[in-house]
C-alpha cells in the first residue's frame, strides 16, 4: 500500500491519477490533497475519504507540514513543478512528477542531482512508455524480429480542439509563461523515440508560431467566444 499526497487537483491530479485509488484500492491510498480551488479539494476529499485536517489550499501549505505520505504526486502547472518537487524531496517524499519536469534545463538537472543525493525516487509521467501497444513495439524492436532501426517517421497529431483550447488560448498559450510546445507536448515524443531507439538524442530542431491563430485570420462569421454556439454574431473581416 502506497500512501499519496496530491498537489494540484486538475485534469491530471484529480481526473486521472486520483482515480487509481478506485482501480487499485489495495495498492494506493490518498491521504493528503492540495489545491487553491476549494470545490476541487472538497470533491476529492469526499470521493476518497481524505481527512479534512490533511486538505490544503496550496502545495506550499501542504509542504509546511512534515512528510504526510510515501509519495507526492506533483500535478501543478509546468513552472510550479520545480519548487514543489525540490521541497517535497527535502521533506522525504518520493515523487510522481508531471511532465515537463521544468522548462529550464538547469532546474531539471537540480531535480536529478537532489534525487540522487537524497536517494529519492522520481517517476516522470511519460505515460506512453506504460501503454501496452508501445511496450509491444519496444519488445518487438529489442527482439530484433524486424531488423535494425534505420529511421522512424512519427507525427504528433494534436487534435484541433486540443490545439485550440490548450495551445492557442489555454494553459499553454504562451511559452514565456509555461513551456514551449516542443517541450510541453512533444516531450512525450522525444521520450518515446529515444526509448524505442535505445540511443541518446544527438540533435533537435524546433520552429513554429501561432501566426495563423490571430484575430485577423478568423473567418468572417464566428462567435465572439468559441464556447458559445448561439447566437452567431457577424463580424467584419479585417
Ligand atoms: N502526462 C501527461 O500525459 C500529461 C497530460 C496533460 C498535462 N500534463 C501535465 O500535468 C500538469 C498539470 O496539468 P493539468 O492539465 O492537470 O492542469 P490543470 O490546470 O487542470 O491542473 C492544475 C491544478 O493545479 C492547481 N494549482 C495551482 N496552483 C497550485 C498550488 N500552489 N498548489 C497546489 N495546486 C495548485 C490548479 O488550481 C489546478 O487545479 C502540467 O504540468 C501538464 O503539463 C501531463
Amino acid at each position: 500500500m502506497v500512501t499519496v499526497a496530491i498537489s494540484g487537483l486538475g485534469s491530471r491530479g484529480k481526473d486521472t491519477y486520483a482515480k487509481c485509488q478506485h482501480i487499485f484500492p489495495e495498492r494506493m491510498r490518498i491521504v493528503a490533497i492540495a489545491d487553491p480551488i476549494a470545490e476541487k479539494v472538497e470533491e476529492v476529499r469526499e470521493e476518497y475519504g481524505v481527512d479534512p485536517s490533511l486538505c490544503f489550499s496550496s502545495a506550499e501549505e501542504m509542504l509546511e507540514r512534515e512528510k504526510l505520505a510515501d509519495v507526492m504526486f506533483v500535478c501543478t502547472q509546468d513552472r510550479q513543478h520545480y519548487a514543489h518537487a525540490m521541497k517535497a524531496m527535502e521533506k522525504g517524499y518520493d515523487l510522481l512528477l508531471e511532465k515537463p519536469i521544468s522548462p529550464s534545463p538547469d532546474e531539471c538537472r537540480k531535480i536529478q542531482e537532489t534525487a540522487e543525493r537524497l536517494g529519492r525516487r522520481v517517476v516522470v509521467c511519460h505515460v506512453l512508455r506504460y501503454t501496452p501497444f508501445y511496450q509491444y513495439i519496444y519488445r518487438t524492436l529489442r527482439s530484433g524480429e524486424i531488423g535494425k532501426i534505420v529511421a522512424i517517421q512519427a507525427i504528433e497529431n494534436v487534435g484541433y480542439w486540443h490545439q485550440a483550447h490548450s495551445f492557442v488560448r489555454g494553459n499553454w498559450r504562451n511559452s514565456e509563461e509555461t513551456s514551449p510546445m516542443i517541450l510541453q507536448k512533444s516531450c512525450h515524443d522525444m521520450d518515446i523515440l529515444r526509448w524505442l531507439c535505445g540511443q541518446p538524442c544527438a540533435r533537435i530542431s524546433s520552429f513554429g508560431s501561432l501566426m495563423h491563430f490571430r484575430r485577423e485570420n478568423a473567418a468572417w462569421i464566428v462567435p465572439e467566444r468559441c464556447g458559445r454556439t448561439v447566437p452567431m454574431t457577424r463580424r467584419k473581416s479585417t
